[in-house]
């Protein structure tokens, strides 16, 4: 799922070149709902584009569209005391806070949690970035 038509066209012709059947779907995740229950939610640089006032609404449509048992690994950018906002940042991205994530996910098992800092020249400056990754599991029974 993604909200550019050409970052989904890329993303076929991959699927395509390495053999692999995929769906995709062009939708704004801010308003996104998963079109049947999902078995595993994989977002990798994403979830900053979700606006903060659809923070708490959006992270619990995402759980209540997962299957019992499902998994979801998120990859977000946090706001880290040591990290500048970096020169690629836009004003359609949200930073969150430092371990904010787990919040969202209060009765899910937490599987793997880490912060990291990552170097990144895109732009053709150097800079870095502060992530969070968090890999939560729906429990198999409603708590
Ligand atoms: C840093 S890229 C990550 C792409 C992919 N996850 C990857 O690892 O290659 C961020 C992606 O978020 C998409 N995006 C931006 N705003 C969005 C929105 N409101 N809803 C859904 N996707 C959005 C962009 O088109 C871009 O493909």
């Amino acid at each position: 799922m993604d909200v550019s038509p050409n970052g989904l066209a890329k993303t076929n012709r991959l699927a395509e070149k390495r053999g692999v059947t995929i769906e995709t779907i062009e939708a704004d995740l801010n308003d996104f709902v998963f079109p049947e229950p999902m078995d595993v939610v994989y977002s990798i640089g994403t979830v900053q584009y979700l606006q903060p006032e659809n923070w708490k609404r959006g992270f619990e449509r995402f759980r209540r569209g997962t299957a019992l048992g499902g998994v979801h690994v998120i990859f977000a950018f946090v706001d880290h005391p040591s990290v500048p906002t970096p020169p690629d940042w836009t004003e359609s991205e949200f930073f969150y806070a430092v371990g904010e994530l787990r919040g969202y996910y209060a009765d899910w098992e937490v599987l793997d949690g880490r912060e990291m800092i990552l170097e990144d020249d895109s732009g053709g400056e150097a800079h870095d970035h502060a992530a969070e990754v968090l890999v939560v599991r729906n429990p198999d029974e409603p708590g």
